[in-house]
């Protein structure tokens, strides 16, 4: 698409004060997509605005675990704008208690972070995990992206050419889930549902509360912000299929320095945000259900 072409289109981005979802919003503000940049914080959000001085972009608050703010967001839409063209869903959180200090000390090299080599350096460590941040975590990362799509989708079907992107991570892909039933229960698309979704993540919560994540066979690896990204791509899955009229699809980044992984990640938000943007935009004969790694189409 050309900036003639996508001068009517409205795009809401979601935890876009900063990292990849503020670049996404300048990257498709310039392409001449009015953006509606969301962000909790209000005095960050409208900070943010301001930073990128572009006049097609305008601040809405949203706090994705708060129905109300949820059913602001949606108001506001119906009320100005009465469609909309696009929805990033990119706000999330890692749901670990870091020590940032000691993470960095032990200077752990991106092929090790990203493969999972890492793991037993960081884990227990460096990084910890508790119940409540892992419930955080799902809450933010899977359910808020649920509550905000389902929210903002009567006015996605009021586009001619609607599009969901999921910023999703590598942490989604099935291959690095051990417990081969669950794998199998969420590459299933046949019988993929929401109810199926949510019970794998019941199950993972209840392992954690017990000690038993390496005994259900479980990511150990940030494993609520793994499950979270996991369950994330299989309800993109679900979605696309309810709605075959739209184009929905999930995306990992790239490994981008931001605040999310304190600042560890290699690559600059204006690339990370290049998937994320290309998905937001694509035509309307484009691929829907997929997940890409950047801009490459990838296994789930
Ligand atoms: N950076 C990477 O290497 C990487 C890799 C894979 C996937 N991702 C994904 O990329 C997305 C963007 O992350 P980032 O790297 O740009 O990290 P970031 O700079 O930490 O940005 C995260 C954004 O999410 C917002 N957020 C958190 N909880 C929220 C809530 N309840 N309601 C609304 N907004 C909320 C944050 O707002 P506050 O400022 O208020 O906290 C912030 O704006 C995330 O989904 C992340 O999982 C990133």
């Amino acid at each position: 698409m050309n900036s003639s072409s996508t001068l009517q289109l409205i795009a809401v981005v979601t935890g876009a004060n900063k990292g990849i979802g503020l670049e996404t919003v300048r990257q498709l503000a310039t392409q001449g997509v009015t953006v509606i940049l969301t962000a909790r914080d209000p005095k960050l959000g409208n900070d943010a605005v301001s930073s990128l001085q572009l006049s097609n972009v305008l601040f809405h608050p949203l706090d994705v675990r708060d129905d109300h703010s949820v059913a602001g967001l949606a108001d506001f839409i119906g009320a100005e704008f009465g469609k909309l063209d696009i929805l990033v869903n990119n706000a999330g959180v890692s749901g670990l208690i870091v020590d940032v200090e000691g993470l960095k000390a032990l200077n752990i090299d991106p092929e090790s972070w990203l493969s999972g080599k890492a793991t037993n350096a960081v884990m227990d460590t460096v990084i910890k995990q508790n119940h409540e941040n892992a419930v955080a975590c799902l809450d933010t990362n899977y359910y808020g992206c649920k509550r905000v799509t389902q929210a903002l989708l009567p006015f996605l079907k009021l586009s001619s050419s609607a599009s969901i992107v999921n910023v999703s991570s590598l942490r989604s892909e099935l291959k690095r889930l051990p417990n081969e039933k669950t794998r199998g229960e969420l590459a299933d698309i046949d019988n993929l549902n929401e109810e199926v979704i949510e019970n794998v993540l019941d199950r993972f919560l209840e392992d954690l509360e017990k000690g038993n994540l390496e005994s259900g066979g479980w990511p150990l690896m940030l494993p609520s912000y793994s499950m979270s990204k996991v369950a994330l791509n299989a309800y993109t899955r679900v979605l696309a299929k309810k709605h075959p009229g739209m184009r929905i699809n999930c995306v990992h980044p790239g490994y981008v320095n931001t605040d999310i992984n304190w600042h560890t990640g290699v690559l600059k938000v204006e690339d990370g945000a290049k998937g994320p943007v290309m998905l937001a935009l694509l035509p309307l004969d484009g691929p829907s259900g997929c997940y890409f790694d950047q801009i490459t189409m990838a296994e789930f």
